[in-house]
């Protein structure tokens, strides 16, 4: 066996030589971006649940004291996230006493078995006897915590939501029920900062990794130019050893081989590929969009749970072309009287002390090359609001829900039969239809509702 063949084996020759190089360079390459894709997905998580990754580990073992949060996972912590900002922080932060008191190391003072039971009712606690509660009351003048009617599992999902802040700077908690005016909410700006926070943290990480591994090939380079001046002073070496020593490598060779033509030439059509269905997506399609708004109103509380008609505020909606939002005297009405201590509500008050309107971000925005009416399908063709903005009423905050894009339209158009029932305006052109074709249904289509002068000015 050639020498240089045996001395691959015990130490790995072919791995320190310079032909290796751009292997290992590739190999940083990659390692680089997949940090840093993994820094960007830990950031944007991060984000959204105002946890650093700390944080979200120290969390774990909460969860386990709880068992029936159904595991301490991230998704329960930021569903916690989302339920305290919307129902405690107006009155409680994890690390400051706010209205109520601080509630980090809640499960240290208090069993989960007495915390359900008090967030749920806590004058029925108070009333019970129970010896903390009265003591707890008295010491905050006898305020009462209002009762929520919230399920076992959301409540130990808060609980793993404040677990999982303990102990941290409580900026994101304390600012929410002060700060903040119409226009911008507290959360999303104290969030941003987290996620920028947190990001710096993975660009030190990154930096130290990219140093390891540049000083790592370094190494490996100048340990492999070593073995191989050794090797040079030996005598005993023959023909193939000299031919492996001498070898240099032949970067012509590197870039005409096949080999790096196929990857090149496959990165480049993946990413030619999906810049175009990115763009062809991006086509006025906006489904899904869903703003933060400057107050939080919800549809869900609204027009779900307390039923107020769509019409109450949209109050244009089957008369006109465009359902209008509504004016923060309309809110008045109720909110005169209804909640006037809460942040969200204090909101409206300094919208009309200002005699500005509320700063609504629109969701649904068809281009000004289309026309929509909605009397039209409302009123006329008698379409329920649902069939194009799907359940509004179960939404905490509006999304659009359909594609509106033509062919969303135009579909419909082809399908949906007229509405002609106590309609003067149909009754010549049902005649007129059903003589013409009977048996076909007489949809808006076939009265003209795909041409495109309908839609189109
Ligand atoms: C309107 C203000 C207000 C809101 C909203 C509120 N709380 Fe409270 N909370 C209080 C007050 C005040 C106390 C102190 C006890 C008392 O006076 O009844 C308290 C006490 C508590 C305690 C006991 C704290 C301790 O140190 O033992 C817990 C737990 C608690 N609240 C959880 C919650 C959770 C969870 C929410 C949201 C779902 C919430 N609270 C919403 C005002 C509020
Ligand atoms: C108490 C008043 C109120 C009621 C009742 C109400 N809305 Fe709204 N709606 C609003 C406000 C305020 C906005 C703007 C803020 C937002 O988007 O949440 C809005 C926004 C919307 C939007 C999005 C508008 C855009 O920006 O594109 C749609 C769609 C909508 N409402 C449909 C409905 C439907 C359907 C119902 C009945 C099931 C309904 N609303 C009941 C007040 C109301
Ligand atoms: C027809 C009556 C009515 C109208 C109009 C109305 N609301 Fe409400 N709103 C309510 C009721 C009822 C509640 C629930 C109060 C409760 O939970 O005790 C509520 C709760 C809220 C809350 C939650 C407050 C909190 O801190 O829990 C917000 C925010 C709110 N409304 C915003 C608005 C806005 C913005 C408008 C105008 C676009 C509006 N409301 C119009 C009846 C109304
Ligand atoms: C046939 C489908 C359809 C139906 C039914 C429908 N909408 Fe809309 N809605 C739309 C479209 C499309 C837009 C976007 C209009 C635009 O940008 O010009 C819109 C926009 C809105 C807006 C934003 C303001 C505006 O006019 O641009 C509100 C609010 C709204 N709809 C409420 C309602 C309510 C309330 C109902 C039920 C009474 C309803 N819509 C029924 C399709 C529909
Ligand atoms: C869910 C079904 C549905 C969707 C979605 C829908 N429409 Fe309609 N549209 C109707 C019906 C039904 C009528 C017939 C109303 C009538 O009797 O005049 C109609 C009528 C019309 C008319 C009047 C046509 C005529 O012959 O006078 C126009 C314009 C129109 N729609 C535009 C639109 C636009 C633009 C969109 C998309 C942004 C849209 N529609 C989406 C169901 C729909
Ligand atoms: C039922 C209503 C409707 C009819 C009929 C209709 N369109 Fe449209 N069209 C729309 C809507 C709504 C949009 C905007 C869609 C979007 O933003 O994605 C649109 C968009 C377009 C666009 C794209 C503009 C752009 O910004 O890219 C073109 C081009 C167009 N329509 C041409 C036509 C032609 C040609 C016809 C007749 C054969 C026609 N439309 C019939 C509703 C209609």
């Amino acid at each position: 066996m050639p020498l240089v063949f045996r001395f691959t084996i015990y130490f790995p020759m072919k791995s320190l030589r310079l032909r290796s190089l751009p292997h290992l360079l590739l190999a940083l390459v990659l390692t680089f971006a997949s940090v840093q894709q993994a820094a960007a997905q830990d950031a944007a998580t991060v984000k959204k649940e105002g946890v650093t990754p700390d944080a979200t580990a120290a969390a774990t073992p909460a969860t386990v004291a709880a068992p029936a949060a159904g595991g301490g996972d991230a998704a329960a912590i930021a569903a916690g996230d989302a339920l305290f900002k919307g129902n405690c922080a107006q009155c409680h932060a994890v690390n400051e006493q706010v209205v109520g008191p601080a509630l980090g190391g809640i499960t240290k003072r208090r069993p989960l078995s007495w915390i359900i039971p008090w967030i749920k009712n806590s004058s029925k606690v108070v009333a019970g006897g129970d010896d903390y509660a009265v003591a707890l009351y008295n010491k905050f003048n006898k305020q009462q915590m209002p009762s929520f009617a919230l399920s076992d599992k959301e409540i130990t999902s808060i609980v793993a939501y404040i677990t999982s802040e303990e102990g941290k700077p409580s900026a994101a908690t304390a600012g929410g029920p002060t700060a903040g005016s119409v226009g911008a909410t507290d959360g999303t700006a104290a969030a941003g900062a987290d996620g920028a926070g947190s990001g710096k943290y993975m660009d030190i990480l990154l930096i130290v990794l990219v140093v390891v591994l540049i000083v790592l090939v370094v190494t490996l380079i100048i340990i492999g130019n070593l073995m191989k001046d050794v090797l040079r002073g030996r005598k005993d070496l023959d023909g193939r050893d000299i031919e492996i020593l001498d070898q240099r490598f032949d970067w012509g060779k590197f870039y005409r081989s096949p080999m790096l033509r196929g990857i090149v030439g496959t990165v480049f059509a993946l990413v030619l590929l999906y810049e175009g269905v990115q763009s062809v997506m991006a086509v006025g399609l906006t489904q899904g969009y869903q703003p933060t708004q400057p107050i939080a109103f919800s549809h869900k509380l609204h027009a779900g749970e307390h039923q107020i008609n769509c019409a109450y505020c949209h109050t244009s909606v089957y008369k006109a072309k465009s359902a209008n939002i509504p004016s923060a005297n309309i809110c008045m009405n109720c909110h005169a009287q209804i909640k006037t201590e809460s942040p969200e509500i204090k909101k409206i008050y300094r919208a009309i002390e200002r005699k500005q309107p509320i700063q609504w971000v629109r969701i649904h925005n068809l281009p000004d090359l289309a026309y929509f009416n909605h009397s039209q399908h409302t009123q006329v063709a008698g379409l329920q609001c649902q069939t194009c903005h799907g359940p509004i009423q179960n939404m905490e905050v509006v999304y659009q829900y359909s594609a509106l894009t033509m062919g969303w339209c135009i579909n419909c158009h082809r399908e949906m039969p007229l509405n002609t029932k106590d309609n003067k305006y149909y009754d010549n052109l049902v005649k007129l239809h059903d003589t013409k074709n009977a048996g076909a249904p007489f949809t808006v289509s076939s009265n003209g509702g795909t041409e495109c002068s309908k839609c189109h000015y």
